[in-house]
């Protein structure tokens, strides 16, 4: 069986290199692909050229391993591991050049699914900064080879809190207006652009605490470990899994703050 620091190696050693080729990619110029599910969600080539080199390369040195990533969907395990993959995420600050874009590289036991998985290792790396951010299950989590850890001790009205917004004009509307009420309670929003790395930030101590609902399993499946090894709780409605309705990650005490101040806006919300 491999060991979780060798699936570790793998996830991380396949993101530098699709790294490397995306930072490349977009040295060359960006070309958009096509619009999603709304004309702001959108996939450029690069995204496309960066799933298929990390799925070749997984591939290659996991042939019985299942695969699910954003762009070219899935392909099952039969081995009971699947990668779970976001090639470019914050495809958008990708296109305008925004520093804060990552590959995100996971592995997981079980089925796909967030709210069954067990995370093993993952590896989110920003190119630009040459970030490697790194977690394996029970081995902690580091930046660049040093160990990271969450804030500790602060208080939602002194907490610095990420959040996103979905692509769909209505669902982002909705999530405004919980974000605008919250401002007035907390040091202040950020909305970084990247899901794994607003996961990473929680990790490294750089925001105290984040959500986001809309979630797709590869916009968490790295970051999500990375910020539990580092010491948050990370978790969905009641508490639950996170998974597509809701993600809340922070340091236990504040998370026992910003879970119950967001989760109610959510949950009869499906
Ligand atoms: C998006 C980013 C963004 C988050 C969205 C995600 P993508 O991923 O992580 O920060 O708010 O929910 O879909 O489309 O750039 O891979
Ligand atoms: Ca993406």
């Amino acid at each position: 069986m491999t060991s979780n620091a060798e699936l570790l190696e793998i996830a991380a050693t396949v993101a530098r290199r699709a790294a490397a080729f995306a930072l490349q990619r977009r040295r060359d110029g960006v070309e958009i692909a096509a619009s999603k599910s709304s004309l702001s969600d959108i996939v450029t080539r690069a995204d496309r050229e960066t799933e298929k080199l990390i799925r070749d390369a997984l591939a290659a040195s996991r042939p019985r391993d299942g695969f699910l990533g954003e762009e070219s969907g899935d392909s099952s395990s039969q081995s009971g591991l699947t990668w779970v993959v976001d090639p470019i995420d914050g495809t958008v600050n990708y296109f305008y050049g925004i520093p804060a874009w990552a590959v995100s590289i996971a592995v997981v036991e079980g089925d796909p699914d967030p709210s069954t998985w067990r995370a093993l290792a993952g590896a989110v790396v920003n190119p630009v900064t040459k970030e490697v951010f790194t977690a394996s299950a029970g081995g902690g989590a580091r930046l660049n080879g040093e160990r990271i850890h969450v804030t500790e001790g602060v208080d939602l009205p002194l907490a610095l809190v990420g959040t996103g917004f979905g692509y769909d004009a209505e669902v982002r509307r909705r999530q405004a207006s919980l974000v605008a009420d919250l401002i007035g309670e907390v040091r202040d929003i950020r909305r970084i652009g990247a899901a794994s790395l607003d996961l990473c930030a929680v990790a490294a101590g750089r925001l105290d605490g984040y959500f986001e609902r809309g979630l797709n399993p590869w916009d968490h499946a790295a970051g999500g470990l990375i910020a539990d090894e580092a010491g948050a709780r990370v978790a969905g409605i009641g508490g639950g899994p996170a998974d597509r309705r809701l993600l809340v990650a922070a340091a236990p005490g504040l998370f026992d703050q910003l879970h119950p101040r967001v989760e109610p806006f959510y949950a009869g919300w499906e």
